[in-house]
């Protein structure tokens, strides 16, 4: 796990978590910090060499070698797919759509489209809370039917039962947050966390 505690992306997350940011002021902290935590979760990538004329010299450049697909997991997940494309626009997306159930807390799928074959392709699943954990051990479920053994999960926020869960899944997962917050209430919200990510950034419906 990695846990991006740069000063930048601190303040970004405080900016979420105020109760006084409004919706447009919470989507734009939510893009910024998203580039700061995939540009950490890509830092190892393996790159290829390109030659390359500068204007002034030839030299070598370097891509990425396999670019992820990115599979952002509705509706949260939605608020970083725009920024994660930027950074890498080699990539492609995937979706995964999950309604939680208030009561019993568990992911209901409505929506899935992925690829066939994820074998030897990274993924970054996008989603900002990491709470139960029941969303990703479901969307991982999915990915790792079609092979995939390489998937970091970018989180904004993340709550210890959900690292657990993942952990005792036995998934190949690695997770990029920007804090492991207290724990869940009763309700399953992160404490002390920012509040429903899908409200906060759309408003509730
Ligand atoms: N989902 C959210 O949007 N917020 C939480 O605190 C937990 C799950």
């Amino acid at each position: 796990m990695l846990v991006v505690e740069h000063p930048l992306a601190r303040a970004r997350l405080t900016t979420m978590r105020d109760a006084r940011t409004d919706s447009a002021a919470f989507r734009a902290a939510l893009h910024e910090l998203t580039v700061m935590l995939i540009y950490e979760a890509m830092r190892d990538a393996p790159v290829r060499i390109e030659r390359i004329h500068t204007p002034v010299a030839r030299t070598d450049g370097y891509r990425l070698a396999n670019p992820p697909l990115l599979v952002p997991v509705l509706r949260a997940g939605l608020g970083m797919a725009d920024q994660a494309h930027k950074l890498i626009p080699d990539a492609q997306m995937g979706f995964v759509g999950l309604a939680r159930d208030e009561e019993t807390l568990q992911p209901t799928p409505y929506m899935e489209s992925l690829p066939e074959d994820l074998s030897d392709r990274p993924v970054l699943v996008l989603d900002p809370m990491l709470a139960t954990g029941g969303s990703m051990v479901h969307t991982i479920r999915l990915l790792a039917n079609r092979g995939a053994t390489d998937v970091t999960a970018v989180v904004a926020l993340a709550a210890p039962e959900g690292i657990q869960l993942l952990e005792d899944s036995g998934l190949p997962v690695r997770v990029v947050t920007a804090s492991v917050d207290e724990r869940l209430n009763d309700s399953g919200y992160i404490v002390p966390g920012l509040g429903d990510a899908g409200d906060r950034q759309y408003g509730s419906v």
